[in-house]
């Protein structure tokens, strides 16, 4: 099989995904792959990674922990044409976070050219990277939540902040309604952190959303198929900043997991059933990783449903990879997994 894996990209993720490659590409059986590496650089060029080439050449030892993008430069078009030759022996796999990646454009483009690749497509990608609408459709679906309000640019006024303290409580959360990795998002204490977060989140997008905070639990679970997903034990975050932050995950290596999550035997079952909805509710495919939080105390409303990631990461902290293999699949096995599934 040609796999032609995708990374970098024009997001604020852009680092996670090249760390999600690396990860990735040591996993892959070079046996059954023959990989081409393409780095897609923040300004959208598109390149064939020299460094990620020649590594893979020597090795997957000889790889980096995050690999680099740049290399000989290369048209989508080209790219997608030499894909096009061999469609039964090719799959794309986009490993790629956040806007212009995660998000339906890659997925459109792919379609278009008749390729072969991994994960959700446009309808699916693009609801689930936006906050504000994957909110709208699981409310649809009857899925549990946390409060939350939605906001484009144009309707902020200077009373919406004080006026979503009084209907969501402080402190709150707001985030832009695109993004991941928890990039843009803060935790606002007052009316003035509240109207500083809303500026800060609409520097990233011009849709933001702002939940009330929930106190609770943070639990995650990993699902991998089509039509008839698996769906992996539970894992819960421990967050070792005052939330799951981009420098919790990537920067300070604060935050830790606990696989599979203590839960009792039924929670567990209705946490799995409940991220089985979410994926078929968001019209997911592939793979997904559902965010849930667990509310115990106060209202305790049980499983919220915080968000879902169409491309979860794959980097040395993620817990997509580590949920799968603590459910029975090894890493090379996710690969070979989600091949097939782009396959069917
Ligand atoms: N958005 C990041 C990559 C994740 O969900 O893992
Ligand atoms: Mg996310």
């Amino acid at each position: 099989i040609n796999l032609v894996v995708l990374f970098g990209g024009q997001s604020a993720e852009h680092d996670v995904s090249c760390t999600t490659a690396a990860h990735v590409l040591a996993a892959a059986d070079p046996d059954k792959y023959r990989i081409t590496p393409v780095g897609i650089s923040t300004d959208g060029q598109w390149a064939v990674a020299t460094e990620a080439a020649d590594a893979l050449r020597s090795g997957p030892a000889a790889l980096p922990s995050r690999l680099d993008p740049r290399g000989d430069t290369l048209s989508p078009t080209t790219m997608l044409g030499e894909a096009a030759e061999r469609p039964e022996r090719t799959v794309v796999l986009p490993l790629l976070h956040g806007p212009m990646g995660e998000d339906g454009t890659v997925q459109g483009m792919l379609e278009l050219a008749n390729v072969a690749y991994v994960g959700a497509g446009v309808l699916g990608s693009a609801v689930a990277m936006d906050k504000a609408m994957a909110k709208q459709v699981l409310t649809a679906a009857g899925i549990a939540q946390a409060r939350y309000r939605a906001f484009a640019e144009h309707q902020i006024t200077p009373a919406l902040p004080a006026e979503l303290a009084a209907d969501l409580g402080l402190p709150c959360f707001v985030k832009p309604a695109n993004m991941g990795s928890s990039v843009g998002v803060t935790k606002a204490k007052t009316v003035e952190e509240l109207r500083d977060a809303i500026d800060y989140a609409l520097t990233y997008d011009e849709w933001i959303v702002v939940e009330e905070g929930i106190v609770g639990r943070e639990i995650e679970i990993a699902v991998i198929g089509n039509d008839d997903p698996f769906v992996s034990v539970p894992g819960e975050i421990l967050p070792g900043d005052e939330f799951y932050s981009y420098d919790d995950k990537y920067v300070n290596d604060a935050s830790s997991g606990v696989i599979p999550a203590p839960l009792t035997p039924d929670q567990t079952a209705d946490v799995q059933r409940q991220a089985l909805a979410v994926f078929r509710a968001l019209r997911c495919e592939g793979l997904a990783r559902c965010d849930f939080f667990l509310e115990e105390s106060g209202p305790a409303r049980g499983f919220l449903c915080n968000e879902v990631n169409t491309m979860p990461g794959f980097t040395p902290i993620s817990m997509f990879p580590k949920m799968l293999i603590a459910s029975g699949m090894p890493y090379p096995e996710i690969i070979d997994r989600l091949v097939e599934l782009a396959l069917e």
